[in-house]
């Protein structure tokens, strides 16, 4: 077997619903299983997972693939890694054809892999001492430090600098990777955390002052190829193994409290790196768990916080529940006052988010004031209209009417003018997406029918059917060679074969968004004269610009033969 043939033969035996079912919740519906779809901000289940084909799409966003394809981008990893690891998972090996490494990215990785290591030896030196005394009076054991991998820039210049430069790193690396600025180290004298990828790979440090120093309390390192501050969420690497066991997922403000939070046996946490939370980040997070739990800190920051970062998940069908701490804790200190127990209990008994942003609501409401009340019913009014829970709508709405003396009948009625609203809202979101011409219909139904019937393969190479835009003629060009290669196609498999073609795979998935072609016999040769026909005319049009350009009276007349041959050829066609 070849290599391409051990591939298919590992997709054949990984099945698509079992695989997606272990990163998304599916659920049968007819032939098909449905989910929430991961590649884009999802509400409801769009995602259709097809046992019968091997294949997922998504019929909101257009994503669509095979198993690889799937890990690669939910993983985040290339197709090639996406193949290795699943190629591993049943006992397969395709190491002999290992991936170029790009040169300029593994670079980086080397260099903070030596980063890391000095600062983690330094901490354990007599320079560190100062260093990990604090993190020790800060209940951070040497347990914790290794486990983190903290470590400490010292406090004498360009150690780290003239390190590298030993090694054989340039000064310019160095400094486009910002551990070197002006000539001088960037970290003199700060505790290291290290900063990893989803994956796992540490991209960048994060600096902290300590003792009674001035500066900024944190220095990240700039933000590079490797590095994008929105793309991370401190802690995600390690998260997102424990979370598919505890089936949830913190969410904290700091890197303090992730440590702290792991350190009592919650590792399902991540921190946000003090920044307005980002669209990567929202993915990532919602990636992990559709349970989210919000706990930041208990001051004004932190509920600000609490109901931003709550209402960019709820935009995106989550229903986080949320931690809410007094007013001078943050989880870390939280815990270490009171312990590993009661932290365990907060967390049970976390609030819907939608209760939180009501109680939050009547934050400085004046109830003797008609116009204060007013305003605040129907403030509340309208966060219940986005609570699709009928029943829970109707408990809120009847303590609302205790609440405030209202009668449950009014509440009701303002209620009902809100919910037309989310309603309508929805119905325009989901206007069609303007239709194809006959031609562009007969093209896909074409492809799609050759990606799924040999027998239709067979049909347009007897016809000689020819596309005039490049792309759909690669496709249909790497449809018939692996069809004649390998004796068959399926569409599962030319995910696999067109995993570097990023505009045939764009093809591919915009082919199968849709499941409504009509591919019986009568219906293909209706669709092969429509391209047929399509052709003429375009070369009939492009002829007629040549007469009108042309000047010699013998050329003119020899394209005027052309044209009327074709138009000869149309008829005895088209009958
Ligand atoms: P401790 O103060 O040591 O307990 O750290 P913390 O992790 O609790 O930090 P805090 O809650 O004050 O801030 C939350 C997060 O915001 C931190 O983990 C950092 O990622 C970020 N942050 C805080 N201060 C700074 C700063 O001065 N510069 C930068 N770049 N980020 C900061
Ligand atoms: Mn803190």
């Amino acid at each position: 077997m070849n290599n391409q043939e051990i591939i298919n033969e590992i997709r054949k035996k990984i099945d698509i619903v079992d695989l997606i079912s272990e990163y998304v919740p599916l659920v049968q519906k007819g032939r098909n299983y449905f989910g929430i779809c991961p590649f884009h901000n999802d509400t409801n289940p769009s995602m259709s997972v097809s046992r019968e084909k091997q294949i997922y799409k998504c019929f909101s966003c257009g994503a669509s693939g095979n198993i690889f394809t799937f890990v690669s981008e939910y993983e985040n990893i290339s197709f090639r890694e996406a193949l290795e690891k699943l190629s591993s998972r049943v006992g397969y090996s395709i190491t002999h054809s290992r991936v170029k490494k790009d040169n300029v990215d593994s670079k980086l990785y080397e260099i903070y892999d030596i980063a890391l290591k000095f600062y983690q030896n330094n901490i354990n030196t007599k320079e560190g001492k100062e260093a990990k005394k604090y993190l020790h009076d800060r209940s951070i054991d040497d347990d914790i430090i290794k486990n983190f991998k903290i470590g400490y820039s010292l406090s004498k210049d360009n150690i780290l600098m003239e390190l590298l430069l030993k090694k054989g790193y340039s000064y310019r690396d160095m400094q486009d990777i910002g551990l070197v600025i002006d000539n001088h180290d960037m970290y003199i004298d700060r505790i290291m955390f290290p900063l990893y990828d989803p994956n796992g790979r540490v991209v960048g440090f994060s600096g902290r002052i300590y003792g009674d120093k001035k500066g900024n309390k944190y220095v990240n390192t700039k933000e590079t190829k490797i590095f994008k501050k929105g793309n991370c969420l401190y802690n995600y690497h390690i998260a997102k193994e424990v979370v598919r066991e505890k089936g949830y997922v913190i969410v904290m403000e700091g890197f303090m409290d992730v440590i702290r939070a792991s350190s009592i046996g919650l590792s399902n946490t991540v921190a946000l790196m003090g920044t307005a939370l980002t669209k990567e980040q929202i993915t990532l997070i919602k990636k992990l768990s559709l349970n989210v739990v919000l706990c930041f800190d208990g001051d004004t920051a932190g509920a600000r916080a609490t109901l931003s970062v709550g209402r960019d998940l709820e935009k995106v069908g989550l229903n986080p529940k949320v931690i809410e701490l007094n007013n001078n804790d943050d989880p870390d200190t939280y815990i270490l006052k009171y312990g590993k127990d009661r932290f365990y209990s907060l967390v049970e008994n976390a609030i819907n988010f939608s209760d939180y942003k009501i109680n939050n609501l009547k934050n400085h409401v004046n109830f003797n004031s008609d116009v204060e009340l007013a305003n605040y019913v129907d403030n509340v009014l309208k966060e219940v209209s986005l609570i699709k829970d009928e029943i829970r709508r109707e408990i809120i709405i009847k303590k609302l009417a205790i609440e405030t003396n209202l009668s449950y009948n009014t509440l009701e009625k303002r209620l009902s003018t809100y919910l037309d609203k989310t309603e309508t809202k929805e119905i325009i979101k989901q206007i069609d997406k303007p239709k194809d011409t006959r031609y562009e219909k007969a093209i896909k139904s074409l492809l799609y029918g050759m990606l799924t019937s040999d027998k239709i393969i067979e049909k347009c190479k007897k016809e000689n059917i020819c596309f005039v835009k490049p792309v759909h003629r690669y496709l249909s060009n790497e449809i018939i060679y692996n069809y004649e290669k390998y004796g068959s196609v399926t569409i599962a498999d030319m995910y696999t074969y067109l995993a570097d073609n990023k505009e045939l795979l764009a093809l591919l998935n915009e082919i199968n968004s849709t499941d409504e072609y009509n591919c019986t016999d009568v219906a293909i040769d209706d669709y092969i004269n429509v391209i047929k026909k399509y052709n003429m005319n375009q070369e009939i049009k492009r002829l007629n610009e040549l007469l009108k350009k042309e000047n010699d009276l013998i050329e003119k007349s020899k394209i005027a033969e052309k044209i009327r041959l074709i138009k000869i050829g149309e008829n005895s066609n088209g009958q």
